[in-house]
C-alpha cells in the first residue's frame, strides 16, 4: 500500500484501486466533481462516497519524467481542453496504455457557490 499526498486529498493506493480521502471540504468538492464529470476516455472514472469524503479511482501507473516531456505538448494538451487538470506530471496517469488525468476536480459544480451538497 502506498500513500500519496496532494493539497486536498490523500490517496492510497491499494492493489488495482485507487482510494482519495478528503483532507477538507476542498478535497471533498474535488471527489463530488471528479464524479459529477460523467463517463471519458480521458479520465480515471471516479465514484463518490459519503457526501464526497472519500472517492475512488481505478489505480494508473506515474508519468515518468521522460514520457511527460514527450507527452505535455501533445497528448496532454488534448486533454486538457476537455478536463479541468493541471499541467503538471502527477495530475496525469496510465490506465492501461492510455493516458488520463487523475486530478481533474477542480473547478466543478460543487464549491463554487455557497452550496451545502
Ligand atoms: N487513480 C490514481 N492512480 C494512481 N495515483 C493517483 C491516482 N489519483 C491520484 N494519484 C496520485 O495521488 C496524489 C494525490 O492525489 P490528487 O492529485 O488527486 O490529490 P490533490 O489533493 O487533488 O492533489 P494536488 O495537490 O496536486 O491538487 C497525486 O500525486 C496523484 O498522482
Ligand atoms: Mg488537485
Amino acid at each position: 500500500m502506498i500513500l500519496r499526498s496532494g493539497a486536498n486529498r490523500w490517496t492510497l493506493l491499494i492493489g488495482k484501486r485507487a482510494l482519495k480521502i478528503a483532507r477538507h471540504r476542498y478535497g471533498r468538492w474535488n471527489n463530488l466533481n471528479e464524479a459529477a464529470f460523467g463517463p471519458s476516455p480521458l479520465v480515471a472514472p471516479t465514484r463518490a462516497y459519503l457526501r464526497g469524503w472519500i472517492a475512488t479511482q481505478p489505480r494508473c501507473e506515474p508519468v515518468s519524467r521522460y514520457e511527460w516531456e514527450t507527452l505535455k505538448y501533445g497528448y496532454v494538451r488534448e486533454i486538457r481542453e476537455h478536463v479541468p487538470c493541471e499541467r503538471k506530471p502527477c495530475s496525469f496517469g496510465w490506465l492501461g496504455d492510455r493516458l488520463v488525468a487523475v486530478d481533474y476536480g477542480w473547478p466543478g459544480p460543487y464549491g463554487k457557490s455557497s452550496q451545502a451538497p
